[in-house]
Protein backbone atom coordinates (compact mmCIF):
# COMPACT_ATOMS: atom_id res chain seq x y z
CA UNK A 1 0.00 0.00 0.00
CA UNK A 2 1.79 3.54 -1.05
CA UNK A 3 0.07 5.16 0.77
CA UNK A 4 0.84 3.91 4.16
CA UNK A 5 4.54 3.59 3.16
CA UNK A 6 4.52 7.11 2.43
CA UNK A 7 2.49 8.41 5.69
CA UNK A 8 5.16 5.96 7.28
CA UNK A 9 8.29 7.78 5.97
CA UNK A 10 6.71 10.98 7.06
CA UNK A 11 5.42 9.89 10.32
CA UNK A 12 9.01 8.68 10.90
CA UNK A 13 10.98 11.66 10.04
CA UNK A 14 7.92 13.47 12.02
CA UNK A 15 8.75 11.78 15.00
CA UNK A 16 12.03 12.50 14.82
CA UNK A 17 11.98 15.55 14.91
CA UNK A 18 9.76 15.79 17.47
CA UNK A 19 11.54 13.53 19.81
CA UNK A 20 15.12 14.81 19.21
CA UNK A 21 17.26 13.09 21.98
CA UNK A 22 14.33 12.49 24.28
CA UNK A 23 12.99 9.71 26.38
CA UNK A 24 9.64 8.20 25.13
CA UNK A 25 7.39 5.92 26.92
CA UNK A 26 4.52 4.72 25.56
CA UNK A 27 1.48 2.40 26.75
CA UNK A 28 0.61 -0.72 25.18
CA UNK A 29 -3.07 -1.68 26.25
CA UNK A 30 -3.13 -4.69 23.87
CA UNK A 31 -5.12 -3.50 20.90
CA UNK A 32 -3.90 -2.43 17.43
CA UNK A 33 -3.11 1.50 17.77
CA UNK A 34 -1.08 1.06 20.77
CA UNK A 35 0.93 -1.76 18.96
CA UNK A 36 1.10 0.02 15.57
CA UNK A 37 2.29 3.27 17.37
CA UNK A 38 4.87 1.60 19.65
CA UNK A 39 6.14 -0.07 16.81
CA UNK A 40 6.13 2.68 14.08
CA UNK A 41 7.93 4.91 17.25
CA UNK A 42 10.61 2.02 17.67
CA UNK A 43 11.40 1.90 14.42
CA UNK A 44 12.16 6.18 14.56
CA UNK A 45 14.12 6.02 17.87
CA UNK A 46 15.07 2.87 18.64
CA UNK A 47 15.73 2.41 22.31
CA UNK A 48 14.73 5.79 23.35
CA UNK A 49 11.45 4.19 23.62
CA UNK A 50 10.43 2.11 26.36
CA UNK A 51 7.37 0.52 25.97
CA UNK A 52 4.94 -0.11 29.03
CA UNK A 53 2.28 -2.76 29.23
CA UNK A 54 -0.05 -1.75 32.01
CA UNK A 55 -2.13 -4.88 33.05
CA UNK A 56 -5.20 -3.72 35.04
CA UNK A 57 -6.27 -7.07 35.56
CA UNK A 58 -9.67 -6.03 33.14
CA UNK A 59 -8.12 -7.60 30.53
CA UNK A 60 -10.05 -10.67 28.20
CA UNK A 61 -8.80 -13.52 28.46
CA UNK A 62 -5.15 -15.04 27.28
CA UNK A 63 -4.73 -10.70 25.92
CA UNK A 64 -2.01 -10.13 28.00
CA UNK A 65 0.64 -12.87 27.23
CA UNK A 66 -0.26 -12.06 23.62
CA UNK A 67 0.81 -8.90 23.45
CA UNK A 68 3.47 -9.32 25.70
CA UNK A 69 4.74 -12.39 23.28
CA UNK A 70 4.09 -9.78 20.28
CA UNK A 71 6.75 -7.48 20.89
CA UNK A 72 9.30 -9.98 22.79
CA UNK A 73 9.39 -12.20 20.53
CA UNK A 74 7.78 -10.70 17.13
CA UNK A 75 9.97 -6.86 16.81
CA UNK A 76 12.56 -7.64 19.83
CA UNK A 77 11.24 -4.70 21.42
CA UNK A 78 11.82 -3.84 25.17
CA UNK A 79 8.94 -4.09 27.64
CA UNK A 80 7.70 -3.26 30.73
CA UNK A 81 5.18 -5.61 31.75
CA UNK A 82 3.47 -4.09 34.83
CA UNK A 83 0.71 -6.19 36.47
CA UNK A 84 -0.98 -3.71 38.65
CA UNK A 85 -4.51 -5.36 38.88
CA UNK A 86 -4.24 -5.58 42.36
CA UNK A 87 -4.03 -1.39 42.52
CA UNK A 88 -7.09 -0.93 39.39
CA UNK A 89 -9.16 -3.03 41.51
CA UNK A 90 -8.94 -1.94 44.52
CA UNK A 91 -9.08 1.54 43.34
CA UNK A 92 -12.49 0.47 41.10
CA UNK A 93 -14.57 -1.16 44.73
CA UNK A 94 -17.40 0.37 45.02
CA UNK A 95 -17.29 2.54 41.70
CA UNK A 96 -20.54 2.12 39.68
CA UNK A 97 -21.03 5.12 37.43
CA UNK A 98 -19.44 5.18 34.46
CA UNK A 99 -17.73 8.14 33.79
CA UNK A 100 -15.83 7.57 37.62
CA UNK A 101 -14.78 4.25 36.39
CA UNK A 102 -13.19 5.90 33.35
CA UNK A 103 -11.86 8.39 35.45
CA UNK A 104 -10.64 6.13 38.23
CA UNK A 105 -8.80 4.35 35.29
CA UNK A 106 -6.99 7.01 33.66
CA UNK A 107 -5.54 8.40 37.01
CA UNK A 108 -4.27 5.37 37.49
CA UNK A 109 -2.59 4.49 34.23
CA UNK A 110 -1.07 7.94 34.43
CA UNK A 111 0.63 7.26 38.30
CA UNK A 112 1.48 3.79 36.97
CA UNK A 113 3.41 5.66 33.93
CA UNK A 114 4.66 7.94 36.19
CA UNK A 115 5.95 5.39 38.58
CA UNK A 116 7.88 3.36 35.28
CA UNK A 117 8.62 6.39 34.41
CA UNK A 118 11.22 7.50 37.21
CA UNK A 119 12.48 3.42 36.96
CA UNK A 120 14.18 5.02 33.56
CA UNK A 121 15.60 7.79 34.86
CA UNK A 122 12.24 10.27 33.74
CA UNK A 123 11.10 10.36 30.09
CA UNK A 124 10.26 13.39 28.11
CA UNK A 125 7.16 12.63 26.18
CA UNK A 126 4.30 9.93 26.25
CA UNK A 127 3.14 7.84 23.09
CA UNK A 128 0.04 6.88 22.75
CA UNK A 129 -2.20 5.26 19.78
CA UNK A 130 -4.78 8.35 20.01
CA UNK A 131 -7.14 8.02 16.65
CA UNK A 132 -9.06 10.45 14.91
CA UNK A 133 -12.24 8.96 16.23
CA UNK A 134 -10.98 9.05 19.50
CA UNK A 135 -10.01 13.01 19.55
CA UNK A 136 -13.61 14.14 18.32
CA UNK A 137 -15.78 11.75 20.76
CA UNK A 138 -14.02 13.05 23.28
CA UNK A 139 -14.55 16.58 22.36
CA UNK A 140 -18.11 17.73 21.54
CA UNK A 141 -21.09 16.87 19.28
CA UNK A 142 -20.37 18.59 16.37
CA UNK A 143 -22.09 21.54 16.05
CA UNK A 144 -24.14 21.45 20.18
CA UNK A 145 -22.39 22.72 23.07
CA UNK A 146 -19.38 21.02 24.36
CA UNK A 147 -20.83 17.82 25.66
CA UNK A 148 -18.55 15.18 26.41
CA UNK A 149 -19.81 11.67 25.27
CA UNK A 150 -17.26 9.93 27.19
CA UNK A 151 -14.04 10.40 28.28
CA UNK A 152 -11.70 7.79 26.75
CA UNK A 153 -9.40 6.93 29.27
CA UNK A 154 -6.37 8.00 26.78
CA UNK A 155 -7.39 11.63 25.50
CA UNK A 156 -7.38 14.47 26.96
CA UNK A 157 -3.73 15.85 27.85
CA UNK A 158 -1.40 14.93 30.96
CA UNK A 159 -1.76 16.65 34.81
CA UNK A 160 0.61 19.34 34.66
CA UNK A 161 2.91 17.32 37.15
CA UNK A 162 4.25 14.86 34.77
CA UNK A 163 6.37 17.42 32.72
CA UNK A 164 5.52 15.32 29.78
CA UNK A 165 4.50 16.07 25.98
CA UNK A 166 2.23 13.73 24.49
CA UNK A 167 3.42 11.55 21.00
CA UNK A 168 0.36 10.60 19.23
CA UNK A 169 1.39 9.65 15.38
CA UNK A 170 -2.22 7.89 14.69
CA UNK A 171 -4.10 11.05 15.52
CA UNK A 172 -5.43 11.72 12.11
CA UNK A 173 -6.29 8.07 11.31
CA UNK A 174 -8.54 6.02 11.13
CA UNK A 175 -8.96 2.45 12.25
CA UNK A 176 -8.98 0.79 8.73
CA UNK A 177 -5.95 3.26 7.89
CA UNK A 178 -4.46 1.93 10.94
CA UNK A 179 -5.09 -1.41 10.00
CA UNK A 180 -3.05 -0.66 6.66
CA UNK A 181 -0.03 0.29 8.34
CA UNK A 182 -0.03 -2.46 10.92
CA UNK A 183 0.57 -4.25 7.62
CA UNK A 184 3.02 -2.09 6.43
CA UNK A 185 4.83 -2.55 9.54
CA UNK A 186 4.59 -6.02 9.44
CA UNK A 187 1.92 -6.62 12.09
CA UNK A 188 1.05 -10.57 11.87
CA UNK A 189 -2.45 -10.77 10.08
CA UNK A 190 -4.19 -12.10 13.59
CA UNK A 191 -2.73 -9.12 15.40
CA UNK A 192 -3.70 -6.21 12.75
CA UNK A 193 -6.97 -8.04 12.52
CA UNK A 194 -8.43 -7.75 16.04
CA UNK A 195 -11.17 -6.18 17.33
CA UNK A 196 -11.11 -3.25 18.99
CA UNK A 197 -10.36 -3.15 23.03
CA UNK A 198 -11.31 -0.09 24.55
CA UNK A 199 -8.80 1.23 27.23
CA UNK A 200 -10.81 0.94 30.47
CA UNK A 201 -11.53 -2.85 29.32
CA UNK A 202 -14.00 -5.10 31.05
CA UNK A 203 -14.63 -2.43 33.92
CA UNK A 204 -17.19 -1.20 31.23
CA UNK A 205 -18.46 -4.38 30.44
CA UNK A 206 -19.75 -4.58 33.58
CA UNK A 207 -22.55 -2.35 33.90
CA UNK A 208 -22.55 -1.13 38.26
CA UNK A 209 -19.71 -2.18 40.74
CA UNK A 210 -16.77 -4.90 39.58
CA UNK A 211 -15.81 -7.57 41.63
CA UNK A 212 -12.94 -10.27 40.84
CA UNK A 213 -15.67 -12.96 40.64
CA UNK A 214 -17.79 -10.99 38.15
CA UNK A 215 -14.94 -10.62 35.59
CA UNK A 216 -14.29 -14.32 35.99
CA UNK A 217 -17.82 -15.01 34.90
CA UNK A 218 -17.65 -12.58 31.87
CA UNK A 219 -13.86 -13.78 30.50
CA UNK A 220 -14.89 -17.12 30.20
CA UNK A 221 -18.45 -15.83 28.54
CA UNK A 222 -16.40 -13.72 26.27
CA UNK A 223 -14.21 -16.68 25.58
CA UNK A 224 -17.30 -18.77 24.25
CA UNK A 225 -19.00 -16.20 22.41
CA UNK A 226 -16.03 -15.79 20.72
CA UNK A 227 -14.78 -19.03 19.91
CA UNK A 228 -17.88 -19.99 18.57
CA UNK A 229 -17.61 -16.61 16.28
CA UNK A 230 -14.61 -17.78 14.84
CA UNK A 231 -15.87 -21.19 13.97
CA UNK A 232 -18.68 -19.98 12.66
CA UNK A 233 -16.33 -17.98 10.24
CA UNK A 234 -17.63 -14.78 11.33
CA UNK A 235 -15.27 -12.79 13.31
CA UNK A 236 -13.54 -10.61 10.28
CA UNK A 237 -17.17 -9.45 9.07
CA UNK A 238 -17.49 -8.11 12.61
CA UNK A 239 -16.08 -4.76 13.84
CA UNK A 240 -16.26 -5.70 17.24
CA UNK A 241 -18.05 -8.67 19.66
CA UNK A 242 -17.96 -8.96 22.91
CA UNK A 243 -20.19 -9.68 25.99
CA UNK A 244 -21.88 -7.91 28.88
CA UNK A 245 -22.59 -9.01 32.56
CA UNK A 246 -25.87 -7.41 33.75
CA UNK A 247 -26.10 -6.54 37.34
CA UNK A 248 -29.41 -8.34 37.07
CA UNK A 249 -30.34 -11.65 37.95
CA UNK A 250 -32.93 -13.55 36.36
CA UNK A 251 -34.57 -17.21 37.64
CA UNK A 252 -34.16 -19.94 36.09
CA UNK A 253 -34.21 -23.77 35.84
CA UNK A 254 -32.01 -26.17 35.72
CA UNK A 255 -32.13 -29.96 36.65
CA UNK A 256 -34.45 -30.12 39.39
CA UNK A 257 -33.37 -27.16 40.70
CA UNK A 258 -33.92 -23.84 40.69
CA UNK A 259 -31.57 -20.60 39.24
CA UNK A 260 -30.99 -17.17 40.45
CA UNK A 261 -28.12 -15.48 38.51
CA UNK A 262 -26.98 -13.38 35.83
CA UNK A 263 -28.14 -11.82 32.88
CA UNK A 264 -25.37 -11.78 29.85
CA UNK A 265 -25.80 -9.47 26.90
CA UNK A 266 -24.22 -10.53 23.91
CA UNK A 267 -23.13 -7.58 21.55
CA UNK A 268 -21.86 -7.90 17.91
CA UNK A 269 -21.83 -4.39 15.41
CA UNK A 270 -20.39 -3.54 12.10
CA UNK A 271 -18.73 -0.16 11.62
CA UNK A 272 -16.17 1.11 9.55
CA UNK A 273 -14.66 3.77 11.95
CA UNK A 274 -16.82 3.11 15.30
CA UNK A 275 -18.69 6.14 15.33
CA UNK A 276 -21.71 5.18 13.95
CA UNK A 277 -22.52 0.92 13.62
CA UNK A 278 -25.01 -1.46 13.22
CA UNK A 279 -25.98 -4.46 15.13
CA UNK A 280 -24.81 -7.53 13.84
CA UNK A 281 -27.36 -10.43 12.13
CA UNK A 282 -26.63 -13.57 13.34
CA UNK A 283 -28.87 -16.63 12.42
CA UNK A 284 -30.49 -17.59 15.48
CA UNK A 285 -29.71 -20.91 15.63
CA UNK A 286 -25.98 -19.61 15.82
CA UNK A 287 -27.69 -17.09 18.90
CA UNK A 288 -29.41 -20.04 20.50
CA UNK A 289 -25.69 -22.28 20.29
CA UNK A 290 -24.17 -19.76 21.93
CA UNK A 291 -26.65 -18.85 24.28
CA UNK A 292 -26.48 -23.03 25.36
CA UNK A 293 -22.91 -23.03 25.77
CA UNK A 294 -22.86 -20.42 28.04
CA UNK A 295 -25.70 -21.15 30.40
CA UNK A 296 -24.33 -24.84 30.39
CA UNK A 297 -19.99 -24.03 31.14
CA UNK A 298 -20.75 -20.64 32.99
CA UNK A 299 -21.68 -20.71 36.49
CA UNK A 300 -23.04 -17.62 37.27
CA UNK A 301 -25.16 -16.87 34.16
CA UNK A 302 -28.73 -18.43 33.23
CA UNK A 303 -29.96 -16.38 31.01
CA UNK A 304 -28.56 -14.70 27.46
CA UNK A 305 -29.51 -11.71 25.67
CA UNK A 306 -28.52 -10.03 22.12
CA UNK A 307 -28.41 -6.61 22.06
CA UNK A 308 -30.34 -5.24 18.72
CA UNK A 309 -29.18 -1.67 19.05
CA UNK A 310 -27.77 0.59 16.20
CA UNK A 311 -25.39 3.44 16.71
CA UNK A 312 -26.97 6.34 17.07
CA UNK A 313 -28.72 5.64 19.37
CA UNK A 314 -26.70 3.31 21.30
CA UNK A 315 -23.12 3.01 21.63
CA UNK A 316 -20.88 0.45 21.00
CA UNK A 317 -19.90 -0.26 24.78
CA UNK A 318 -22.21 -0.05 27.39
CA UNK A 319 -21.03 2.62 29.40
P1 LIG B 1 -18.63 3.69 21.77
O1 LIG B 1 -19.03 2.81 22.90
O2 LIG B 1 -18.32 5.10 22.20
O3 LIG B 1 -17.25 3.12 21.25
O4 LIG B 1 -19.58 3.66 20.63
C1 LIG B 1 -16.62 3.46 20.05
C2 LIG B 1 -15.33 2.68 19.96
O5 LIG B 1 -14.40 3.16 20.93
C3 LIG B 1 -14.04 2.13 21.85
N1 LIG B 1 -13.95 2.78 23.17
C4 LIG B 1 -12.78 3.12 23.77
N2 LIG B 1 -11.51 2.94 23.41
N3 LIG B 1 -10.78 4.00 25.40
C5 LIG B 1 -10.50 3.36 24.24
O6 LIG B 1 -9.33 3.17 23.94
C6 LIG B 1 -12.02 4.23 25.83
O7 LIG B 1 -12.23 4.81 26.88
C7 LIG B 1 -13.10 3.76 24.97
N4 LIG B 1 -14.43 3.79 25.05
C8 LIG B 1 -14.95 3.20 23.96
C9 LIG B 1 -15.15 1.10 21.74
O8 LIG B 1 -14.72 -0.20 22.13
C10 LIG B 1 -15.50 1.20 20.27
O9 LIG B 1 -14.58 0.49 19.47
Amino acid sequence: DWTMAAYRRVMIDKIRAQVGKGRVICGLSGGVDSAVAAVLIHEAIGDQLTCVFVDHGLMRLGEADEVVRLFRDHYNIPLVHVDASEQFLNALARVSDPETKRKTIGKHFIDVFETEAKKIGGADFLAQGTLYPDVIESVSFTGGPSVTIKSHHNVGGLPERMHMKLVEPLRELFKDEVRALGRELDLPEAFVGRHPFPGPGLAIRIPGEITREKLDILRQADAIYLDEIRKAGLYDAIWQAFAVLLPVRTVGVMGDGRTYDHVLGLRAVTSVDGMTADFFHFDMAFLGRVATRIINEVRGVNRVVYDVTSKPPGTIEWE
